[in-house]
């Protein structure tokens, strides 16, 4: 990495993946309130650029946006360039960003537009889940989290109080897997590798493209969303032990109102990005490992 010329800055600094709207845009508002400089990021930078001014209006002056898109090695690495030679370390890393890895027929798409019809009226059967969001996915949700994960460490490894915080989901549960031969080996994170984690990802994405999925245990439904979360659960237990210096957890924001589900969430966004906020300000030596819920411990199970 290039020499450094350093802020000195004795705020905490956190990175938020996918911070243009939804739960990512609140909790970049939250953190701000609580006195942390905010590099919120997004992979469009009009979206982004549009989502600080919105903040700072509000007066968080502390927020600065950041092009990220977490599918592009590239685009994670010139963040990491960026935020070595201005801050010289990160103390949160909030991985955040994610999509559905489904689409709407455009029957459900018209519905959605019709005031009295809206997103309660689409049908499962209207809900598309082709091999490319398959892909599109697992490598959003579970590999852009990783290659974040890969290039952040050493960034935060330099800080006194480092933080991962994971948004993982109720689907990323074990119970979300009808296979029991795959809940137990996912759930066995003595013996699971990263190099295991992601070979059953492939296996997956292999039954999917064949559509062989639902007779090899995997979901049937929402089904690479669901691999990805559990995947990234699991990501996160081997992360946590491999890193004890570093609190890393993972946590389901809850059923919020957002474009991923078509706003039928009953929960706002400040109620869904509490418990990643919480997350990100632990006093230091916290539990690391963990699954929450909102703002309880939860199991992976
Ligand atoms: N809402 C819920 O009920 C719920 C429940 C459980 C878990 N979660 C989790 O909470 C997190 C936030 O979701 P949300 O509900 O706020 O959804 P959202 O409103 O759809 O926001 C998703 C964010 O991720 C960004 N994103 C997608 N792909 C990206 C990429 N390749 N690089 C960078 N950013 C990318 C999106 O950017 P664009 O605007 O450019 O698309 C957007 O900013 C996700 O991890 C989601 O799985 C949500």
């Amino acid at each position: 990495m290039e020499a450094s010329i350093h802020e000195t800055t004795p705020k905490r600094i956190a990175v938020v993946t996918g911070g243009n709207k939804g739960i990512g845009l609140e909790i970049c508002r939250q953190l701000s309130a609580k006195g942390v400089k905010v590099l919120l990021t997004a992979r469009d930078v009009e979206r982004g650029t549009a989502a600080v001014k919105k903040l700072r209006e509000e007066g968080a002056s502390d927020v600065v946006f950041h092009q990220l898109d977490v599918a592009d090695s590239a685009s994670v690495a010139c963040l990491a360039k960026y935020i070595h030679a201005h801050f010289g370390r990160l103390d949160i890393l909030i991985n955040n960003a994610a999509v559905g890895g489904w689409e709407l027929e455009p029957e459900a798409l018209a519905l959605l537009n019709q005031p009295r019809q809206g997103a309660f009226s689409i049908l499962p059967g209207m809900v598309l889940e082709t091999p490319e969001k398959a892909v599109e996915c697992i490598n959003t949700n579970y590999y852009g989290t990783k290659r974040m994960c890969k290039v952040f460490i050493p960034l935060l490894q330099l800080s006194q109080s480092p933080k991962i915080i994971n948004l993982s989901s109720e689907y990323g549960k074990l119970k979300f897997i009808p296979s029991e031969n795959i809940r137990k080996e996912i759930e066995n994170i003595n013996d699971l590798t990263e190099e295991r984690l992601d070979g059953l990802l492939e296996s997956f994405l292999n039954d999917f493209r064949e559509e062989k999925h639902k007779d090899n245990g995997w979901p049937a439904r929402s089904s690479a969303y669901k691999i990805s979360k559990v995947a990234l659960s699991a990501y996160t237990r081997i992360l946590a032990k491999e890193y004890p210096t570093i609190s890393i957890n993972c946590v389901d924001p809850g059923f919020v109102k957002t474009d991923i589900n078509w706003n039928i969430g009953p929960l706002t966004v400040e109620e869904g990005a509490k418990g990643p906020v919480m997350l990100a300000l632990l006093p230091d030596n916290s539990p690391s490992g963990l699954f929450y819920c909102q703002t309880e411990v939860s199991s992976f199970d």
